[in-house]
């Protein structure tokens, strides 16, 4: 398994605070996104590459959907501080593809400042493909700060935290089958089991001491 669940998919988590997209509309969104692709790429033989991790798991769906047989590639990168307004990126994982003279379709999660994806475009452009477009399941336009060419818009959000379907909370809830928004006050349980242990031991440490 590529995410490990770390909460009970039985159960909707307390995290959850509204669905904003269920898996009906995702897949409904996603059906339709890759019957435009499988139209604009007939014949090209793109290398549809998806961003680490957030787009993993709408790569996977876009991909299955496509009119033409591809597999995907994907590309890991490391930001340098969130507050960096230069957008400037690491790679951490590269294409296995060399991207020379071929059409790339890059797969995004979700773009918000456009940081990221702008550094890497500007990366990935001195590789000189024949083309280059982006396809982002979710547009937060509100944030933007920086100019990218997205083509392909799943569904355009507001600035709201959202978790599900790729999305996470310090690497929880990806793997929920939805997107919803969060409950940012409610701590995962686990991360509050910890913390009382931890106050647990400090107070049998101390009751020891005594
Ligand atoms: C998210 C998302 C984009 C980036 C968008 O990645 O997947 O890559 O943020 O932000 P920007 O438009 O403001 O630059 P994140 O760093 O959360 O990593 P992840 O994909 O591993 O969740």
């Amino acid at each position: 398994m590529i995410f490990s669940s770390r909460i009970n998919r039985k159960s909707t988590p307390a995290a959850v605070k509204k669905v904003v997209f269920d898996e009906m509309a995702i897949s409904t969104r996603v059906e339709e996104l890759a019957s435009e692709i499988s139209r604009d790429y007939k014949g090209r033989d793109p290398i549809v590459a998806g961003i680490l991790q957030g787009a993993l798991v709408f790569t996977r769906d876009l991909v299955k959907n496509l009119s033409f047989p591809v597999s995907p590639d994907f590309i890991r990168i490391s930001r340098y501080g969130r507050q960096s307004r230069t957008g400037e990126v690491e790679i951490v994982k590269d294409l296995q593809e060399d991207i020379q003279g071929r059409h790339v379709l890059l797969i995004e999660d979700i773009v918000d400042t456009g940081l990221t994806l702008n550094y890497l475009v500007r990366i990935l452009l001195e590789r000189n493909p024949a083309s280059l477009a982006i396809c982002t399941l979710l547009d937060r336009t509100e944030l933007r700060l920086a100019e990218v060419p997205i083509k392909y818009v799943g569904f355009n959000v507001n600035d709201e935290f959202l978790i599900g379907y790729g999305l996470d909370y310090r690497e929880y809830y990806r793997d929920l089958p939805f997107v919803a928004t969060m409950n940012l006050e409610v701590v995962e349980p686990r991360t509050a089991d910890r913390r009382q242990q931890t106050t647990d031991n400090r107070q049998q440490t101390e009751d020891d001491r005594q």
